[in-house]
């Protein structure tokens, strides 16, 4: 089962967004299998943020994303990287259709409160880099059998 790495940004947590997205992703049926609320270090987001290295807004980006806390959480599902990002929307606001995160709850480039994998591959190294192997709860759902056939 596909795995994915998605945050609330300390703007989405200062809004008061993060039920909502949690919701968003329950309701979908997909599967919460770790969490944590926590202010990552400008290092740490340097880190997540790595590839991003030689772009102009860099430094500010990470300065922001270290600004306040930050709600973390891994989620399963099939097919869930790609669809993830589909509900987040477009990186820019502007573009996300009403009916994503982005589409709905925020305006600015800057200040897009979510952040989700945008491949299989780089989902594995940022949750590698956000939690440990014991930070995870194993589980079965009640509606696992209702979700997938
Ligand atoms: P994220 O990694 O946060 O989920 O966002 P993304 O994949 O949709 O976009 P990405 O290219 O990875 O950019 C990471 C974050 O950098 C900020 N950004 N600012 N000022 C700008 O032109 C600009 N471009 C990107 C956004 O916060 C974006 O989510
Ligand atoms: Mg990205």
């Amino acid at each position: 089962m596909e795995r994915t790495f998605v945050a609330l940004k300390p703007d989405g947590v200062q809004r008061g967004l993060c039920g909502e997205v949690m919701k968003r992703f329950e309701q979908k049926g997909f599967r919460l299998v770790a969490a944590k609320f926590l202010q990552p270090s400008e290092d740490h987001m340097k880190q997540h943020y790595l590839d991003l290295k030689d772009m102009p807004f860099y430094a500010g980006l990470c300065k922001y994303m270290s600004s306040g806390p930050v709600f973390a959480m891994v989620w399963e599902g099939q097919g869930i990287v790609k669809m993830g990002r589909m509900m987040l929307g477009e990186t820019n606001p502007a573009d996300s259709k009403p009916g994503s995160i982005r589409g709905d709850f925020c305006i600015n480039i800057g200040r897009n409160i979510i952040h989700g994998s945008d491949t299989v591959e780089n989902a594995k190294t940022e949750i590698g880099l956000w939690f440990k192997a014991e930070e995870f709860v194993s589980y079965t759902p009640c509606a696992q059998t209702w979700v997938y056939e």
